[in-house]
C-alpha cells in the first residue's frame, strides 16, 4: 500500500469511532470511505456491532453487501444518525466539493437525512478557496447543452470562468464542450450516473468565493439535478497525515 492509500485507510478507519451499535449510518462513496465501509463490516463480524447502513451509490451498496453490512432504503428509516463520506475539497468553513466519484446526488440526499456528517480525507483535499478541483454538476440529459449554457452564465455571474467538460467514462478522459455539440444521446463514452444523468465538470479554478450563493443560483437552472457544493452540512473532518489522524470539528457544528 503506498502512502496516499495508507492515509486514506487511516482516515477511513479512524472515523468509525463515531459509530456505535443501534445507529443508522449513511455510507458515502469513494476510495477513502471504502476503508470505513470495510472497517464497519469487520466490526460487525468480529465485535458484534449492530448497525443499519444506507449506501450513497450502487458501488457502495455492492461493497457494503460484500462486507456484511445490513442495508435499508432511506425511506424505511426515520432519518440517520450520521453519514460518513469522502470529499474532493474542503475549505476552512467546512464547505465541500464532492462528486469526483459521480455520486453527488445520492450523497446529498443521504447527508440531508443525517443528524451529522463526518468527512474522511487527507491533506490533499484541504484548500483555502474551493474550485481547483473541477466542480461536478449532475444534470439531466434532456436539453443538456442548453443547461450547460445556463450554467456557464451563472458561473460567470459569480466570477467563476473556465471550461466546462462533460464527464466521460474514466478510461476515455474528459470531453471539452467547446462547441456544446457533444453527442450525449449517442452515449458511447459518456459517464452516466446511478440516476441516469450526466455530469459536467466545471473547471473554475480556485475562484468560488461564495459557495452558498453559487449553489443556490446553479440549483435554479431547471436541468440541474444537483450541484457538488456541500454547504453547511459537514460537522467534522477526519484528516489523515503521516503524523496521524487529526479531527477537525466545525465550531458551531452538530458534533462540536
Ligand atoms: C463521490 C465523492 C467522493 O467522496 C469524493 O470524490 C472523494 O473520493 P476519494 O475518497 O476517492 O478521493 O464525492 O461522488
Amino acid at each position: 500500500m503506498d502512502t496516499a492509500e495508507a492515509l486514506k485507510r487511516a482516515a477511513g478507519i479512524a472515523a468509525c469511532e463515531v459509530v456505535s451499535s443501534g445507529m443508522k449510518v449513511g455510507l458515502g462513496t469513494g476510495s477513502t470511505v471504502a476503508f470505513t465501509v470495510i472497517e464497519l463490516g469487520r466490526r460487525i463480524a468480529e465485535e458484534g456491532l449492530e448497525i443499519i447502513g444506507v449506501p450513497t451509490s450502487i458501488a457502495t451498496e455492492k461493497l457494503a453487501q460484500e462486507v456484511g453490512i445490513p442495508l435499508a432504503e432511506l425511506g424505511e428509516l426515520a432519518g440517520l444518525d450520521v453519514v460518513i463520506d469522502g470529499a474532493d475539497e474542503f475549505n476552512p468553513e467546512f464547505q465541500l466539493i464532492k462528486g469526483g466519484g459521480g455520486a453527488l446526488l445520492r450523497e446529498k440526499i443521504v447527508a440531508q437525512s443525517a443528524a451529522a456528517m463526518v468527512v474522511v480525507a487527507d491533506g490533499s483535499k484541504e484548500v483555502k478557496k474551493l474550485g481547483a478541483f473541477p466542480l461536478p454538476i449532475e444534470i439531466i440529459p434532456f436539453s443538456w447543452s442548453e443547461t450547460t449554457r445556463q450554467i456557464k452564465t451563472v458561473l460567470s455571474e459569480h466570477g467563476c470562468g473556465g471550461e466546462i467538460s462533460l464527464r466521460r467514462r474514466p478510461e476515455l478522459g474528459d470531453a471539452v464542450l467547446d462547441g456544446i455539440d457533444f453527442p450525449v444521446a449517442k452515449g458511447g463514452g459518456v459517464f452516466v450516473t446511478d440516476n441516469g444523468n450526466v455530469i459536467l465538470d466545471c473547471h473554475t479554478g480556485a475562484t468560488i468565493s461564495d459557495p452558498v450563493a453559487l449553489e443556490r443560483a446553479l440549483l435554479n437552472c431547471a436541468g440541474v439535478a444537483q450541484v457538488g457544493l456541500f454547504n453547511n452540512m459537514c460537522d467534522a473532518i477526519y484528516l489523515a497525515a503521516e503524523s496521524g489522524v487529526r479531527i477537525l470539528k466545525k465550531p458551531d457544528g452538530r458534533l462540536a
